[in-house]
């Protein structure tokens, strides 16, 4: 079991008993891709695919973590009174900028720790496995130390590490959904004014199945800061003639009467993607309410078209397991889901198909790309949390 392997692995490797287990999720995004930094809508949930971490105190300064998915990179030490980005240090810079930012926020720690991690999140795969391991530090530190930090705090930390001590210009989405996150619920977040929604996630006799290119990627060396910088580019060309603080102000209508605004057609498509997918959301959302699951699949379809066209960030990859779901039996919708370049898609597929679904979908994938696929089925999951 993965939880009993990281306990044994932690005795094994610092010589003592682990304390205390921790989970962290990772996240599906059902609809609404690239417009958290827009100021538009998201409409994201946590999986119950994760990151555990066997935990125990230390006396003196140093942490020193180890993780079970990436032996390679062996044990990493630290000391909570250097806590800098060190790319050699890998994965392990999440959790130590969310240490170094906690700090930042004016808490001290008192001592340090030990830490084994174990997950069944895939890693770089687009399921915010980089959000996850810094939510489930904040979740450790936060509950070891007792400071009583808010939950939406540590989510607000979470971004601050991402864009300041790792270097991704990302959103709110990944750090919101996995600290936020609720069983069997997808969370409505209005970025613009962080005002946010549980909608039950009530599929009837479909499942969400998550569809893995295993084609890894890093954000961090991804178009993702492009994107967003293209984005900010035409928002700017926008202002000189309409009153709007962010693109997720307009309207479809608003967008196309002002699009000669822009005057370029990369940036236009860049800046029509997050428009319509903003609005797209809300759409999505009301018809997940209203039960129209057929409404929903034509917009989560729809959600890709754009942004493999207006906002390429699909890849072959992305399209070939999104395209051939379209075309299995009893697939109500398919989308890259994440930043794209490469991670995951979802399809909402009807229960009993679901084997003959990931075989058509896995052969077609192979033959197409090289090399297999992976497949999960979502459940829908709670935020952080210790493992008692
Ligand atoms: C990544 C970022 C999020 C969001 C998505 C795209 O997951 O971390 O903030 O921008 O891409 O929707």
């Amino acid at each position: 079991m993965i939880t009993e392997d990281a306990k044994q692995k932690f005795n094994e490797l610092f010589g003592y008993e682990s304390q205390r287990l921790f989970f962290s999720p990772g996240r599906i995004n059902l609809i609404g891709e690239h417009t958290d930094y827009n100021g538009g809508n998201v409409f994201p949930c946590a999986i119950s695919l994760g990151i555990y971490a066997a935990y125990g105190d230390r006396d003196d300064n140093t942490v020193r973590m180890y993780s079970m998915n990436l032996p390679d990179q062996g044990t990493v030490e630290f000391s909570l009174d250097d806590l800098h980005f060190d790319k050699a240090d890998g994965w392990s810079n999440y959790p130590k900028g969310m240490i170094a930012e906690i700090i930042n926020q004016g808490h001290k720690l008192s001592h340090g720790f030990d830490v084994v991690v174990n997950g069944n999140l895939p890693d770089g795969a687009g399921l915010s496995s980089s959000a996850s391991i810094e939510l489930l530090t904040a979740e450790i530190v936060n509950d070891v130390f007792s400071f009583g930090i808010d939950q939406q705090e540590l989510v607000n930390y979470g971004k601050l590490v991402e864009n300041n001590f790792i270097g991704v210009n990302s959103g709110i989405m990944d750090q919101f959904a996995i600290g936020m996150g609720k069983k069997d619920k997808a969370i409505l977040l209005d970025t613009n004014s962080m005002k946010f929604e549980y909608v039950p996630v009530e599929l009837g006799n479909h499942v969400i199945v998550i569809m893995n290119t295993k084609k890894h990627r890093e954000l961090a060396d991804s178009k993702y800061n492009e994107r967003r910088a293209e984005c900010e580019e035409a928002l700017k060309r926008l202002q000189t003639g309409v009153k709007i603080d962010s693109l997720g102000d307009l309207s479809e209508a608003e967008f196309d009467e002002n699009s000669y605004l822009i005057n370029d057609e990369t940036l236009i498509k860049r800046a029509r993607h997050a428009v319509f997918e903003n609005q797209r959301t809300l759409l999505a959302k009301a018809a997940l309410i209203d039960s129209d699951l057929e409404t929903f699949g034509k917009l989560v379809n729809a959600s890709h078209v754009s942004l493999h066209y207006d906002y390429d960030v699909t890849g072959k990859e992305l399209d070939t397991l999104a395209e051939t779901a379209w075309e299995q039996p009893g697939v109500v919708g398919a989308r890259m889901t994440g930043a794209g370049f490469g991670g995951c898609a979802i399809a909402i597929v009807e229960k009993d198909k679901v084997d003959d679904f990931i075989k058509n979908v896995g052969d077609t994938y192979e033959k197409t790309i090289g090399h297999p696929g992976e497949f999960y089925i979502a459940e829908i999951s709670d935020g952080p949390r210790e493992i008692k």
